[in-house]
């Protein structure tokens, strides 16, 4: 059997990658993806399917990451304590390469203590 998605055939057995990174740098849904700006998210309503880190859908009735709420809270956690820390960021390799799953940047986030 074979599925046909926007001209794409997808046969019986073919694997079906959703791209994170390319979801959530696609300028259609993002204005300057790449930059870094955290208060795109103050207005933002909040949806499923733009993004996608930690998959898309609804972890309650469809398909998600079931880790995200924990991550969430790690991370607002780490935030708290990275922001009243003084550091420098020594210079590093921070590009991400997109050839491997999962990815993150090559030199992780090396930060120096005052
Ligand atoms: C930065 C942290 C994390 C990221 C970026 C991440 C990302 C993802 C992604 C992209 C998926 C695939 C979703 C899909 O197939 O549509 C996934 C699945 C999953 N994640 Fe996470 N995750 C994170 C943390 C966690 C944590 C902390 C846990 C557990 C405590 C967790 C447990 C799982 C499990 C069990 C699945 C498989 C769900 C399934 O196939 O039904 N993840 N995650």
């Amino acid at each position: 059997m074979e599925s046909d998605w926007r001209g794409d055939k997808v046969a019986e057995g073919d694997w079906v990658l959703l791209d994170l990174y390319g979801t959530n740098h696609d300028a259609r849904l993002w204005q300057e993806p790449d930059r870094f700006k955290p208060d795109r998210f103050e207005n933002w309503p909040g949806d499923a399917f733009s993004f996608v880190a930690q998959g898309a859908g609804y972890v309650e009735k469809s398909h998600r990451c079931p880790g995200e709420a924990a991550t969430i809270a790690v991370m607002k956690r780490a935030v708290r304590v990275l922001t009243k820390l003084d550091y420098t960021v020594p210079d590093q390799d921070l590009s991400v390469p997109l050839g491997q799953v999962p990815t993150k940047p090559v030199s992780g986030f090396v930060i120096q203590p005052f």
